[in-house]
């Protein structure tokens, strides 16, 4: 195993820590150049959800997470009015005035109180900082899967999501859909996290921290959400061209709603004669190789799962409303709304374009 990870451990950390900070600029410079051009719906449905932000956890480890976040700024922030506090104090007690002399201060060295006081004071601060972050990281590492948790195994692709559920044989994308927890009787989701290419990073600000998916290995992570709703999550590790469009939502719900998706879900879908040549040119052209509609010759693993694709809110891992036109748009040429997707153009003219839509549409 070990062999596997030399290419990562390579890459000098100056040139990691570079890649990241340009994923985070990249993200933050996608945003109001997205906000201009054509959202696809995004904009509107996104602002009727809450605002993607760390401090509103609704669920278990974001909670604590955000709890030592306060208490670092707090330490941090206290840190900083004393030691402004003092810098302006000196700039205007000790100003040059109009009786100002030339002479020297008086010169202070090898103070062993003063020395003494501003090595200590530090090291503790930062021991108490060690401590408490050491304390959260283990909680939320450490804690214990219980048997009744929902098991979800998530796969990053560039630049989409795929989902499973082993022990419910339900399988999807982009969309998390996970059961409300009560704190008094929890039912936790733990997300195996797996990458199909390269680094991403699972993260929904107000249900947990950012965990990375990496090749050749298998991360962990649990959530526990008390509030039903739906939360925005994003890739957080710069993984290429599409990385700022890799988006994902989870859907949290009502125990009795949660079963009823799942039940939708392993339901095998009817297959209406009304779009059988929709479906005949779908599985003769090269989509079959990619994606699946179970039950059909359609079993290809490298898309997204089409079984129950109008289940779903939104296209192309967020980045468009799953609407009838929109749809078309993404069969005709991905590009257009998601310039440099791997889904390739499939030149369908406009009878097969419309054929090959209304058989999806049927995918409930
Ligand atoms: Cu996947 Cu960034």
């Amino acid at each position: 195993m070990e062999t596997k990870f030399q290419p990562f451990l390579r890459q000098s950390a100056p040139a990691r820590a570079l890649m990241r900070w340009f994923g985070v600029i990249a993200t933050l410079a996608a945003l109001p150049g997205r906000a201009l051009a054509e959202d696809w719906g995004m904009g509107a449905a996104n602002s009727k959800l809450s605002v993607p932000d760390v401090f509103a956890p609704v669920s278990t480890p974001a909670h604590q997470i955000s709890t030592l976040a306060w208490f670092v700024i707090a330490i941090t922030a206290a840190i900083f009015v004393v030691v402004a506090g003092l810098l302006t104090y000196a700039i205007v007690r000790f100003r040059a005035g109009p009786g100002h002399d030339d002479r020297e201060p008086p010169q202070v060295y090898g103070s062993n109180p003063i020395e003494f006081a501003w090595t200590v004071v530090p090291i503790l601060i930062v021991f108490v900082l060690i401590l408490t972050t050491a304390r959260t990281i283990y909680t939320v590492q450490a804690a214990p899967r219980p048997p009744n948790a929902i098991n979800v195994r998530v796969i990053g692709h560039q630049w989409w999501w795929e989902v499973h559920y082993p022990d419910l044989g339900v399988v999807t994308a982009n969309e998390i859909h996970v059961p409300v927890s009560d704190p008094k009787n929890p039912t936790p989701t733990f997300l195996d996290l797996e990458s199909a290419d390269v680094a991403h990073s699972f993260w929904v600000p107000r249900l947990a921290g950012k965990t990375d998916l990496i090749p050749n290995r298998k991360n962990t992570m649990w959530i526990a959400p008390h509030e039903p709703g739906t939360y925005l999550g994003q890739c957080a590790e710069f993984c290429g061209t599409e990385h700022a469009l890799m988006l994902l939502r989870v859907y949290v719900q009502p125990r009795a709603e949660f079963d009823d998706w799942v039940a939708s879900q392993q339901r095998q879908v009817a297959l209406e004669p009304s779009v059988a040549h929709g479906r005949q040119v779908f599985e003769s052209t090269a989509c079959v190789n990619c994606h699946t509609v179970r039950g059909t010759v359609a079993d290809g693993r490298f898309g997204p799962d089409l079984t129950h694709l109008m289940s779903r809110e939104t296209l192309a891992a967020g980045a468009a409303m799953n609407t009838p036109e929109h749809l078309k748009i993404w069969i005709k040429d991905p590009s257009v709304i998601k310039p440099g997707v791997l889904m390739p153009a499939m030149n369908l003219d406009d009878q097969d374009l419309d054929a090959v839509a209304g058989y999806l549409a049927t995918l409930h």
